[in-house]
């Protein structure tokens, strides 16, 4: 079977799919936030959180839902997005210096109380480029998060599964006191992803 036939199978028998269509979702992908939410209770009224990867746009809803008016929500992707209401959009490699400056200038000079990505790199197929870049992509989220969190500030953040890993927690516990490895219903059972939250308290 031809793998975008398969793909599309695959999209109508999934109840994520059927629900975000249902819904005003952009994304079967805000369910896996909103089951680590459910859990964790990473969002109250007020906060101000930077969105990783934001583009169509599923998360920056749903924690805009949570967060604003009194929050701040900025969404970052190297793709366009269409807007949300009152919440701030960057468009830009999240690794560039430019980017990272303006996202700086609308923080206005507070730090965030959040990070979330829910990035994923460019894969060629070819294993371990792939692995290596995700990674490196992870490292980069980190590095990122360390410089606009507060000192209470929290991490969530998308990883793949396979060599590096346990370095990269290690890593995150150097600089947060509780790390937890998330893997929510709605995430696909085939998928190697996961998420890691990790917290300051
Ligand atoms: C899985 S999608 C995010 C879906 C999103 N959480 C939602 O709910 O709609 C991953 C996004 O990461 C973005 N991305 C990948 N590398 C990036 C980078 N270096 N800087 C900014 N965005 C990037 C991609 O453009 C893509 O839109």
């Amino acid at each position: 079977m031809k793998s975008d036939k398969r793909w599309l199978q695959r999209q109508n028998s999934d109840p994520y799919v059927k629900q975000a269509r249902n819904s005003s979702y952009r994304s079967r992908a805000v369910y896996k936030l909103q089951q680590i939410d459910q859990r964790d209770k990473l969002f109250r009224p007020g906060q101000l959180v930077v969105d990783l990867g934001a583009a169509p746009g599923s998360w920056s809803q749903y924690v805009a839902e949570k967060i604003l008016p009194s929050g701040k929500l900025i969404a970052l992707d190297i793709l366009e997005m269409q807007p949300i209401k009152d919440v701030e959009f960057i468009q830009g490699d999240f690794t560039e210096q430019s980017v990272f400056d303006q996202c700086l200038q609308s923080l206005g000079g507070k730090r965030a109380d959040l990070v979330i990505s829910d990035l994923a790199p460019n894969l060629t197929g070819i294993r371990d480029t792939d692995q290596a870049r995700s990674m490196y992509l992870s490292e980069l989220v980190l590095d990122f998060a360390s410089r606009v969190l507060t000192q209470h500030g929290s991490l969530l953040l998308k990883v793949f599964e396979g060599s590096g890993m346990e370095q990269f927690k290690r890593s995150l516990s150097e600089q947060f006191q509780k790390v937890s490895v998330r893997k929510p219903d709605a995430s696909r059972a085939a998928s190697r992803e996961f998420y890691i939250l990790a917290r300051r308290n």
